[in-house]
């Protein structure tokens, strides 16, 4: 028994109230380092056992404050600096809106910060032994009793007076508790080969099981989150229709919503008689035509519209748009040109949408005006 480093005296107690009146008289008598453990909390326990306040507020509050902080600064730089989006026309820094995200954080700061402080600080992890496991007293303990602690290294302790005082408030199975002397080592058990396999065994499984379920088992028929979904393709065969195909023709004379069929065709008269054109010559219009009739028209009309053609020999040159025939003509007359092509010219109905059109034929007027400005263009 020499060899082995004595821990304390362990007393055993039958009522709540028994255990503390004896935590009480032991607070009293000026021990400071004693523990009861009982099966369950026993309320006024902290009082009787004259326990400071606990520190682990400190650390909660550091650890909250510091979350709170990190979760306004990453807000405030993602929605102001960094990704700046305007939500339906609010602030980029929308208190409001941040405020769940900023107590969420808080809260898992502090209370991931408290554990890991607990067990730090507190049971100084790795290490994970304690000289009362195993023992009969914290078998009792656990179950039934109410039992308290006298440690060795309290200053008022000697062996004598801890059984002694122990005796007087009427503890059974006075009992010392001493170092296992594997526990005292520095080695500790968590750092153990065959633990270490445990916890990769754990995790493989762990992880094993998790993506099984969440990747195969989540999708297996009937669950299969309407991933695949019976429907018909364009091009696709299909018995229900007596045809064989799966795409149905349009009704005839239906006319597709938006897609009027261009009225005037092979009719350029009416064209130029009854179509007028839609826009205005406002700057941005006039902006629109430029640039398609740059794109469009202008490899064989030239820039300026006097048949400078760009093809070189390649496509006949085309007669200039300055004559007095196209500056008589109305813009319906021109639109009629552009739909459906004239002679040689190929249509440009499938290249430009209707509005752009138009918008060319005020681009057009432009060009056709700056050779031959009238006399109220100079005032
Ligand atoms: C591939 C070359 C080519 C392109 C591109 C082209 N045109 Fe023409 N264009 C011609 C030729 C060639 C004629 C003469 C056709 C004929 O013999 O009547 C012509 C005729 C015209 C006429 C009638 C001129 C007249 O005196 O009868 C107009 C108006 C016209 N083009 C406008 C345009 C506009 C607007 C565009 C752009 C959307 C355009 N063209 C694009 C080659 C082209």
């Amino acid at each position: 028994m020499s060899d082995k480093i004595l821990y304390g005296y362990t007393g055993i107690f039958d009522t709540p109230d028994e255990i503390i009146l004896a935590a009480n008289k032991v607070a009293e008598d000026g021990y400071k380092k004693f523990d009861v453990n009982t099966p369950y909390p026993v309320h006024g326990m902290d009082n009787a056992m004259k326990l400071p306040v606990s520190k682990l507020g400190y650390a909660a509050l550091i650890f909250g404050l510091t979350g709170t902080i990190s979760a306004v600064t990453l807000m405030y730089f993602l929605s102001v600096f960094d990704y700046p989006i305007v939500i339906g026309g609010k602030p980029f820094f929308a208190f409001p809106a941040f405020v769940p995200i900023i107590f969420e954080v808080t809260v898992l700061a502090a209370s991931i910060a408290t554990v890991v402080t607990m067990i730090a600080l507190f049971f100084k992890f790795p290490n994970i032994s304690h000289p009362l496991h195993d023992t009969e007293y914290m078998k009792k303990v656990s179950s039934n009793k109410y039992g308290i602690l006298l440690q060795a290294d309290d200053l008022k302790f000697t062996e004598e007076s801890a059984k002694e005082l122990l005796a007087k408030l009427g503890a059974k199975d006075i009992t010392a508790i001493y170092y296992d002397q594997a526990e005292i080592s520095t080695e500790h058990k968590i750092f153990e080969p065959k633990f270490i396999s445990l916890l990769i065994i754990i995790a493989v499984v762990v992880s094993g099981s998790t993506y099984f379920a969440l990747n195969k088992l989540m999708f297996m028929v009937p669950f299969n989150w309407m991933m695949e979904q019976s429907k018909i393709i364009p091009q696709d065969n299909n018995s229900f229709f007596s045809d064989g195909k799966a795409m149905r023709t349009p009704i005839e004379g239906t006319v597709a919503r938006g897609n009027m069929p261009y009225q005037f065709k092979g009719d350029p008269e009416s064209a130029g008689k009854y179509l007028k054109n839609t826009l205005l010559p406002t700057e941005k219009n006039l902006d629109l035509g430029k640039k398609k009739y740059d794109i469009y028209c202008s490899p064989c009309h030239g820039y300026y519209g006097e048949g400078d053609s760009r093809l070189r020999g390649q496509f006949p040159n085309p007669p200039s748009l300055h004559s007095e025939k196209v500056r008589t003509w109305t813009d319906g007359r021109l639109y009629h040109v552009i739909t459906e092509g004239q002679n040689i010219m190929p249509s440009y109905a499938s290249q430009m949408t209707r509005k752009e059109r138009w918008a060319t034929i005020l681009y057009l007027r432009v060009l056709q005006r700056s050779l031959n400005a009238k006399e109220s263009d100079l005032e």
